[in-house]
């Protein structure tokens, strides 16, 4: 019996089941192998005793629809840096990457799918230096891995978004207000450049365009210059203005090191404010609801792909690898290369000049 494991790790998003269960599915094709999950990214194989599931057909079944992941996930710790409480409350770090390859020798796995976003990618090229037989598979809502055209989950969080947009566009015209929504994306906007033109949005502030407030408050003029205006504003949660930084936090959870981007709306309001533009305003903070939920059809599909592949490639022995989607072709690159650079929103890229041929502000 040949063994796969695989685990979810990082921040969840729509479509991870779809992957598991087309790994499961394909490995169903072949003579004797065997998927297991290790229950919330590897922290299943790590404690004691381990916590392991056997993902078989009936395990899977039906869960391609199903928004999270049935093995849990966590974007705190990981096998190099696992948290350790000291006696004294304080925290330590210790690198447990070592057992953990023993661990899964000693359960006779042969290989592993890693499926997750920029952080366990680094986590997985790290653990095949050490020589793990491991394949990752992106995921991110943000869409912001530059070896691939897409991501599974962030067509649906872009859907997600864009429904906002049309529900904030009938309130703020009713009330005659400028509605702003923050949506997620960390470092790149295209969440929000997506929803901004499919929701018809005035403004679209985004990281990879600093603004001007200015200019924001320009075309929120020629909005309001008329009786009865209003105006809908899609923000990243990674904006910024031009000088400026982004708006978050250090968070203080044990394992996450992160800045938690937040705020990005609310400053803006103000900044608006401050200038003397005189209109009602509120704001939205989309959050979490853009990860969370079924996925739409495209994502499952490429989802569904992705694990295909992932499986195929375990049996061509193509570990190291990152499973990518280069239209019209599914296909992989070397972690190494996967992990070079960003994916950000070019700001003289087509999109954006779409984007301002509709007249939407970037408040540059
Ligand atoms: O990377 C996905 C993402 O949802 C980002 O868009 C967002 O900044 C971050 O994760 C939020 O992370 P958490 O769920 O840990 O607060």
């Amino acid at each position: 019996m040949k063994r796969v494991l695989v685990a979810t790790s990082g921040g969840d998003c729509p479509g991870l089941n779809a992957v598991i269960r087309a790994i499961v599915k394909r490995a169903s094709q072949e003579r004797d192998w065997e998927i297991i999950g290790s229950i919330q990214a590897y922290d299943g194989l790590l404690k004691e005793p381990t916590e392991i599931v056997v993902l078989d057909e009936k395990k899977v079944s039906g869960i391609h629809v199903r928004g999270g992941t049935i093995i849990g996930t966590t974007n705190k710790g990981g096998p190099f840096a696992w948290p350790i409480k000291n006696k004294d409350g304080s925290w330590d770090y210790v690198d447990r990457s070592d057992e953990m390859i023993r661990k899964l020798q000693y359960m006779g796995v042969d290989a592993v799918i890693s499926i997750g976003g920029e952080g366990s990618l680094q986590i997985s090229e790290k653990l095949f230096e050490k020589g793990l037989n491991i394949i990752g598979v992106p995921k991110t809502i943000d869409n912001d891995l530059s070896m691939t055209d897409f991501t599974f989950g962030y067509q649906t969080a872009v859907q997600i978004a864009t429904e906002a947009v049309d529900k904030l566009v009938t309130t703020a015209q009713s009330h005659n207000r400028v509605l702003i929504l923050e949506v997620m994306g960390r470092y790149a906007g295209w969440i929000a450049l997506n929803a901004a033109i499919a929701g018809g949005a005035e403004v679209c502030l985004i990281p990879e365009i600093p603004y001007d407030i200015n200019k924001v408050v320009e075309k929120l003029q020629t909005r309001f210059s008329r009786n009865k205006g209003f105006a809908n504003i899609v923000i990243s949660e990674g904006a910024k203005p031009i000088g400026g930084d982004v708006s978050g936090e250090q968070s203080s959870e044990v394992g996450y090191e992160n800045l938690r981007l937040m705020g990005a709306a609310a400053r803006l309001m103000k900044e608006i404010e401050s200038t003397g533009f005189d209109a009602d305003m509120r704001e939205t903070v989309l959050g979490h609801l853009q990860r969370g939920g079924i996925p739409n059809a495209y994502d499952r599909i490429l989802a569904t792909q992705f694990g295909v592949k992932a499986f195929e490639m375990v049996l061509e022995e193509k570990f190291g690898e990152l499973v990518v989607y280069n239209h019209p072709k599914i296909c992989s690159v070397p972690f190494k290369e996967a992990i070079q650079k960003e994916k950000l929103v070019e700001p003289d890229s087509n999109l954006v000049h779409t984007a301002k041929g509709i007249g939407i502000s970037f408040g540059d």
